[in-house]
């Protein structure tokens, strides 16, 4: 994957992270609820992740030839006691969808994790209809740990989520 690369998301990021926030497309593959959200909320949320670095890594998925931002894939709620954190991805640019970008997006966030940040497990929470998400969780080696009943309400009902995770032994 050379035509793709990670940074960490910048500022100025958050024009286009705040299209993505408010497309129904990306929006109804999340595990979290939805919301209306302007871009002063946007411009909180990007202030705070800047006061808190410490537990969370948020990084910005580009296309190296022109450098438009593809998605975003963070590691979050970082635990350096028990060493894990939470994996959260969206590719908020649609055209890229079905490339591979998302798999080599993670491989890329997880190896950061176990290599860099000395994390031993990450997981991750994925609606029960996200078909596409599971499949490539399961590529990389995630594991289903149980399902969440109920957990999140959206599009008008009770939706599971299922708990996933990796090791850092099983994934090298
Ligand atoms: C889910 C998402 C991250 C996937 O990224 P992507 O770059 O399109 O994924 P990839 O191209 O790396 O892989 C897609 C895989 O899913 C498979 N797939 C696609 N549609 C599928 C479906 N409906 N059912 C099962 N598998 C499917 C593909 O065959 C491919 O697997 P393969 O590599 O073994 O062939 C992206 O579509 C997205 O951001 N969606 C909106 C937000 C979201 O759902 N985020 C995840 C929250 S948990």
């Amino acid at each position: 994957m050379e035509h793709i690369y990670l940074r960490e998301i910048t500022r100025a990021d958050i024009t286009t992270t705040h299209i993505w926030r408010n497309d129904i497309d990306v929006v109804e593959g999340l595990s979290s609820t939805y919301r209306y959200v302007n871009f002063e909320t946007e411009e909180q949320w990007f202030s705070n992740y800047q006061n808190n670095r410490s537990t969370q890594v948020r990084l910005a998925i580009v296309n190296k030839s022109d450098d438009v931002l593809i998605g975003m894939v963070s590691l979050v709620n970082i635990d350096f006691l028990s060493k894990t954190s939470e994996l959260a991805l969206q590719i908020g640019n649609k055209n890229f969808w079905g490339q591979g970008i998302g798999k080599f997006a993670i491989q890329a966030a997880i190896e950061h994790g176990f290599n860099n940040l000395n994390l031993n497990r990450i997981y991750l929470y994925v609606l029960t209809e996200n078909n596409r998400a599971q499949a490539v969780y399961r590529s990389i080696g995630f594991k289903e740990e149980g399902i969440l009943r109920q957990a999140i309400f959206k599009s008008g009902e009770y939706k599971d989520l299922i708990l996933m995770s990796i090791i850092r032994n099983e994934y090298f």
